[in-house]
């Protein structure tokens, strides 16, 4: 039990701002501040702190509390759990009693789960500073790899020693729940030969160096294992198995030590192993994690996501660390990180160059060596390939794969601008092969969603329509005439006619459209339009970029999108390599959708008009006129229109 006063205590310290900062990076925003929200995925932040008031809210999901609440919701804790954590983090002295061995076993099983790894560290730990063997084979081994000894505490390093059941005597003798430490994962547990004899329990680990893995708060959740005589007949590392407490995919060894660095230098350093994480931190370079024992997972890169965009690699330069490092990319593109790679020369890992090469050298490296993807994978390839077409054009492919996993369209076309300076190929080839890959990605999810798949494949290329009805899709028309308008409204068109006359894409197309009342059906393009036809593509673009009001924010993506996909699919399949642009006929181009639109705006007008003939047997002589002149007037246009378009129109 917590005192009431000590309760008190806690809830007047715990500061909002600071108990929400050791798990989202919030920055300021007027009197409140401002992060992504830990409990939802989101790319825009709508989750608000409020320092004045004490409580957190987000616009996003809704989930809103205090302090206590927080780290109740965050870290799954019950609220004594919650008041303990607090306490712990403002060293708030909580005067209880130790829990008896009863009372112990009565706590739910992940608390026990939590005392239980909690006890077997404090053991390792302690038989590795307090034994002849923990000394002689455990510390010495440490030694030799150059950890001091206050690295080796602060990582709570320990060693199992060589013996069949020496936790699990330990266990025993303490009184902890035997059920919960057979599913622990600590034990293995032979099954019973007969029913008469009891199951066998042994230790798990054994004769091994033992790393602890801490959560997010620094509760040990598993431990890893490693030998000591490089033995080829038994793995070189013996993980805990996953259990309640602790999911490997979910985990990231050395996060509770880097969370504050990562904040604090916006970056965080990925490595592969745990002596990677601990001779960096040893250097003095603390915001560093590692995936450990599983290759990197989407829920790690989003655990990493809280504090920082800016993820660094750090791997091996051998095969085995350039294949990891090439997965690694475009996971970390995909949830909208940005990645840099860092490879050590070959046969050095982030720890044996730390250890070689000490801090200032360690830093320097890295910060000589970092480099963005596409450098990266050029650097790979390109000298082998320069001279060969086809594994040019197999990089090239590569590179654009990874860029077409961005979720960002401005960051997608901004590396889209550097590949092509740096490969030396146009942005319309490279966005050619980025539409192709993103078509493809999203007709592998069609199974699930065709009508949603139509939506993407637009959102990419306008695909012309080749019929003409009234009932005609007016939505694919619009998109159409805003690509366009998007595209080439700074450009001239030469109008159809005797006059011969010259105006702006954008002068054409509002002339056309403004005169008849034509209001676009899609509120995105309405609202591209209103905004585009005032200004040239420059600024247009500068606005999109900078503006950042919520009216702006809708219309971005597409916009940008739209701007991006520049040149039609099907003119580059038939030409090969050669892009047929759509300026070289801009009349054709820009012409006829327009008067597409108005074709079926007219078909529409004319259906309507006769269906008021129909409707009204009773019209009066006047009203009759009026309706078979207008029906002329439309009919007359409908036919010139498409005589232009050389069509003919279905009714
Ligand atoms: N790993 C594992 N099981 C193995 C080998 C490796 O779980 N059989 C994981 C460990 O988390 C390890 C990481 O992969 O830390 C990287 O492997 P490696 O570089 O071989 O290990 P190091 O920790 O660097 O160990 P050492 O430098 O002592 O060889
Ligand atoms: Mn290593």
């Amino acid at each position: 039990m917590i005192p009431k006063q000590t309760v008190d205590l806690i809830l007047e310290t715990a500061r909002i701002e600071e108990v929400v900062g050791d798990f989202v990076s919030l920055k300021k925003r007027g009197v409140n501040m401002l992060g992504l929200c830990p409990f939802h995925s989101e790319k825009t932040p709508s989750f608000t702190v409020s320092p004045a008031k004490g409580i957190y809210k987000c616009f996003g999901c809704g989930k809103a509390g205090d302090a206590v609440r927080f780290v109740m919701e965050h870290e799954s804790f019950t609220y004594p759990e919650a008041l303990r954590y607090l306490a712990e983090k403002y060293r708030i002295e909580i005067e209880e009693e130790q829990p008896s061995p009863e009372q112990l076993q009565k706590q739910d099983e992940k608390e026990s789960l939590f005392v239980m790894y909690s006890f077997a560290q404090k053991f390792y730990s302690d038989y590795l500073f307090n034994t002849e063997e923990g000394k002689a084979i455990g510390l010495s081994y440490f030694n030799e790899r150059g950890f001091n000894e206050s690295i080796i505490q602060k990582f709570q390093l320990g060693y199992a020693p060589d013996s069949w059941d020496a936790l699990t005597q330990a266990v025993y003798t303490n009184s902890f729940n035997k059920q919960i430490y057979e599913k622990s994962g600590l034990a293995i547990v032979k099954e019973a030969q007969s029913e008469s004899s009891a199951p066998r329990v042994y230790d798990r680990f054994r004769a091994r160096v033992i790393f602890p893995i801490h959560n997010l708060t620094g509760r040990v959740i598993a431990f890893g294992a490693r030998q000591l005589h490089n033995d080829p007949k038994s793995p070189k590392y013996i993980n805990s198995p996953e259990t309640d407490i602790y999911y490997k995919s979910k985990s990231l060894y050395g996060i509770s030590f880097a969370r504050k660095a990562i904040l604090q230098n916006d970056e965080c350093f990925l490595v592969e192993g745990y002596t990677d994480v601990i001779s960096l931190h040893q250097a003095g370079v603390e915001n560093v994690v590692a995936s450990s024992g599983t290759s990197l997972t989407h829920e790690q890169i989003r655990l990493i996501a809280r504090f920082t965009k800016n993820i660094t690699i750090l791997y091996d330069g051998d095969m085995a660390g350039i294949k990891a490092s090439l997965r690694g990319i475009d996971l970390i593109l995909e949830e909208g990180l940005n990645v840099r790679i860092v490879l050590f020369p070959d046969g050095d890992d982030p720890d044996s160059f730390a250890r070689k090469t000490g801090t200032v050298q360690l830093k320097e490296y890295i910060k000589n060596n970092a480099r963005d993807f596409i450098a990266f994978k050029t650097g790979l390839l390109l000298e082998e390939v320069s001279n060969d077409p086809i594994r040019k054009a197999g990089l090239i492919k590569d590179i654009v794969e990874s860029i077409s996993k961005i979720p960002d369209a401005i960051l997608r076309s901004m590396y889209v601008k550097q590949c092509s300076e740096q490969m030396q190929v146009t942005e319309q080839v490279l966005i050619f092969e980025m539409n192709k890959i993103r078509m493809n990605l999203y007709k592998k999810q069609s199974d699930e969603d065709a009508g949603e798949l139509t939506d993407k494949l637009m959102e990419m290329q306008f695909i012309p329509q080749q019929t003409e009805t009234a009932e005609m899709n007016a939505w694919h028309q619009e998109k159409e005439i805003i690509r366009l308008l998007l595209n080439y409204g700074d450009l001239i068109v030469n109008l159809p006619g005797e006059e011969q006359q010259s105006v702006s894409v954008r002068e054409f197309i509002h002339n056309e459209l403004t005169p008849d009342g034509y209001g676009f059906d899609d509120e995105i393009f309405a609202g591209i339009f209103s905004h585009f036809v005032a200004q040239n593509a420059t600024e247009f673009v500068t606005m999109l970029k900078t503006d950042t009001s919520s009216e702006l924010e809708k219309l971005r993506d597409i916009a940008l999108e739209m701007m991006v996909s520049k040149y039609e699919l099907n003119d580059w399949e038939s030409r090969g390599i050669h892009v047929k642009k759509e300026e070289d006929n801009l009349n054709e181009t820009v012409i006829n959708p327009i008067y597409h639109l108005k074709l079926r705006r007219a078909l529409m007008l004319k259906q309507k008009n006769s269906k008021r003939l129909k409707d009204n047997p009773q019209l009066t002589d006047e009203e009759m006129d009026e309706v078979l002149t207008t029906q002329k007037n439309y009919e007359a246009f409908i036919q010139a229109i498409s005589k232009y378009l050389g069509i003919v129109t279905l009714e």
